[in-house]
């Protein structure tokens, strides 16, 4: 089985737990990809137009069985990057798809829920099907322990 994990980071909070997911997935004995979204000249933390921002590359995804994608909530929404993904990729029809975010604030409602059910519509809008979602709380006390649990509820989903 061949998983590609799909990710944005700016500061490195969503590449960390996508590192811990894909060291879980290549220790059940699956091939886990990460595929890093970079923006063209850099990014600017402040662009939401995702009109103005381009992606260095949009990978493909043809060769992969399931997928993962993740990002960091930006202003209450799903990263412009994340976004300009979905608005780009092709090839994911049917594949099943699990999705997660980080985010600053230490409950979920300050911007993971609304950032999370974007990022599903948009999926189930490129006609992918979405298997599993999660918040990671980054300010929260629980930190540790959600990642741990999204870690393993990925990994037993593959
Ligand atoms: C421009 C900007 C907007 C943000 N908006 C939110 C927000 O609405 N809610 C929240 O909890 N965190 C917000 N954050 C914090 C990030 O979501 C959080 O630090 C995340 O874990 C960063 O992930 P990364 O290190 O993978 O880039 C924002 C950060 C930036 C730079």
């Amino acid at each position: 089985m061949k998983i590609g994990i799909v990710v944005h980071s700016f500061s490195g909070n969503t590449m960390s737990v996508a590192e811990r997911l894909a060291q879980s997935l290549s220790e059940k004995g699956y091939e886990a990809d990460i595929l890093r979204l970079q923006v063209t000249g850099g990014e600017n933390r402040n662009q939401r137009d995702i009109g103005k921002i381009a992606l260095q590359l949009i990978p493909d995804m043809k060769g992969f069985d399931n997928l993962i994608v993740a990002g960091p909530v930006r202003g209450f929404q799903a990263s412009p990057v994340i976004r300009k993904f979905f608005d780009e990729v092709n090839d994911i029809e049917g594949k099943n798809v699990a999705m997660f975010v980080t985010h600053a604030f230490p409950y979920s409602f300050f911007g993971g829920k609304s950032a999370i059910g974007q990022m599903e519509r948009m999926c189930r809008e490129k006609g992918a099907k979405v298997g599993f979602t999660g918040i990671i709380d980054w300010g929260s006390g629980k930190r540790e322990k959600q990642i741990e649990t999204l870690v393993k509820n990925i990994t037993d989903l593959m």
